[in-house]
């Protein structure tokens, strides 16, 4: 565990203290880079600077940093009453997200909802969707035969992008996966690219009828219109009107959207209804699109860079499956894999920042919050903080074994947040980017093109790799042995702290 630096404010006496703040728009005094044309840098550099409480004007509105493990744990779990989403990050996507999960602003309906909820996203649930995984992965992959000759240069990007929504469509209406989850699919993603603009420059707010919003509604109703289809079918199979989502439907319990139709509240004993299952629908799938994709195409634009890794891994791989293919049972038997995966989602945490509000006064680390000020949280920061994590820019899936993770702070690494909003869907993300890279790394190997620049994060409303991941791809044999022996002349090791002038 590395020594703590100084950057540790220690309460002062006689009061809380006023949060410092620090100027984001120029170039100050220090010749500190501005937040908008570098995020991730200014936060770095204030963060060096100020230590773990400092404020700052997010585009133009005030907000309170805190990257102290026991400061976060006091905002998300220790005093959350204390704290609600009632912040402009998702007030922009309530018009989008409506009333699901992902914006709510907390509190009893909140809570009910998430109670209700839960049992869908059990560990055991998850693991129930297992083979859905590796069998999208393993199709993918025999396309990639006639696709790709080897060497051949791929965009893992958007080969990821397609393959998390088919195994999230798959896994939300199983059997169903046919015409209408192809046209839910269609819709999502229109959907995802016009969000994706509105965020580079959210104005005007989505309420507004441009004719980009208004073409995000149609894309909206879409999506709401096959869930509704894919509910009609399942209660026609079992002779159940679907006017609400909780009926005595049996049909629905093998895919999650079944488990969601027939969740109760053990409280008051009611269902969602079907207005609920919509947003509660579109909540999953955006919450476990973009997130899972660029995971995944970071973790292969590190094992590219990284032979050392990717022989260890490979060598796992063969040793433990001895060439068939992977299996949830499997997880427990390839811990340096869980270690590769832990690790891409420490340096590149996908949800890499996220916000509060505070609904009263606190006193967070000797500092005074005022009622109402915004919070804000950023795990790029606090998974790169030297008092935390040795050499923090550099990729080591070991930091990850047991004896070196015994003594770090619970709340140093927070990929899927902590506390009461932690993300639902943590456990299949976890099972689903293992099993892919299990499955993939078995029959593929990947290097980077001569001459590619260092593919460096780019910082919208997920953590990208900037300008996607593109890589040359090359069938391993059977044995394991490499196809095409040599590793990358040059790895331009993405993992190295983000230099400048690469591809955002
Ligand atoms: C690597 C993949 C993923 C990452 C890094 C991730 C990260 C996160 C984080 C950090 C939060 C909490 C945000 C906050 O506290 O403000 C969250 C919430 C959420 N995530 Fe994920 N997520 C991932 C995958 C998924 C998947 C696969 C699903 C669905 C199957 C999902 C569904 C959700 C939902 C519905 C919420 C809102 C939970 C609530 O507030 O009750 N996520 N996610």
């Amino acid at each position: 565990m590395p020594a703590p630096s100084a950057r540790r404010q220690a309460p002062g006496s006689g009061g809380p203290r006023r949060v410092p703040s620090v100027r984001s728009g120029r170039r100050g005094d220090s010749g500190r880079v501005s937040f908008r044309n570098d995020q991730l840098r200014f936060l770095r550099e204030a963060a060096a600077e100020h230590g773990d409480v400092f404020g700052f004007r997010l585009f133009g509105m005030p907000v309170i940093v805190l990257n102290d493990p026991d400061h976060i744990h006091q905002v998300l779990v220790g005093q959350r009453h204390k704290y609600d989403k009632e912040v402009l990050m998702y007030k922009m996507v309530r018009p989008v997200l409506r009333n699901g999960l992902i914006p709510h602003p907390g509190g009893e309906p909140y809570r009910r909802q998430r109670r209700m909820m839960q049992p869908a996203f059990r560990p055991a649930v998850a693991a129930r969707f297992a083979e859905g995984m590796t069998d999208e992965t393993a199709r993918m992959l025999d396309g990639w035969r006639d696709a790709h000759r080897p060497g051949d240069v791929a965009d893992l990007s958007r080969e990821f992008g397609e393959l998390t929504l088919r195994i999230t469509t798959r896994t939300l209406f199983s059997a169903q996966v046919g015409e209408t989850a192809r046209r839910f699919a269609e819709a999502f993603t229109e959907a995802n690219d016009i969000l994706g603009r509105f965020f580079r420059f959210p104005f005007p707010p989505l309420s507004v009828p441009t004719p980009s919003h208004l073409r995000l509604r149609r894309a909206i109703r879409r999506m709401d219109a096959c869930v509704s289809s894919f509910i009609a079918d399942s209660a026609g199979n079992t002779g159940n009107t679907a006017n609400t989502a909780n009926t005595e439907n049996t049909a629905g319990g093998t895919d999650l959207l079944g488990i969601l139709m027939n969740a109760v509240d053990e409280e008051d004993g009611r269902g969602m209804d079907l207005r609920q299952l919509h947003h509660e629908v579109l909540n999953i799938v955006v919450g476990a699109y973009e997130t899972t994709t660029n995971a995944m195409a970071w973790t292969f634009q590190v094992l590219a860079a990284r032979p050392d890794v990717e022989s260890r891994l490979h060598e796992e791989l063969d040793r433990v499956l001895g060439g068939r293919p992977p299996g949830f049972e499997d997880l427990r038997h390839t811990p340096y894999a869980r270690r590769v995966v832990d690790e891409v989602l420490r340096m590149y945490s996908p949800a890499w920042q996220f916000m509060r509000r505070a609904r009263e006064e606190d006193t967070v680390g000797g500092y005074r919050i005022p009622a109402g000020a915004n919070i804000y949280l950023n795990t790029y920061l606090l998974h790169r903080h030297p008092d935390h994590w040795e050499d923090p820019d550099r990729f080591d899936p070991d930091r990850f074994t047991p004896e070196r993770s015994k003594d770090r702070h619970r709340h140093a690494y927070l990929p899927f947040g902590a506390g009461e909003r932690i993300c639902i869907g943590q456990h299949f993300a976890l099972v689903e980017l293992q099993l892919v890279l299990m499955t993939i790394a078995q029959r593929y190997r990947f290097t980077i093109p001569p001459g590619q620049p260092p593919v460096l994060p780019r910082p919208l409303t997920t953590l990208q790799p900037g300008g996607g991941v593109h890589l040359e791809v090359r069938p391993r044999s059977a044995a394991g042995t490499e196809a095409v022996a040599g590793a990358a002349a040059d790895p331009g090791d993405p993992g190295r702290a983000v230099p400048e002038g690469g591809r955002r």
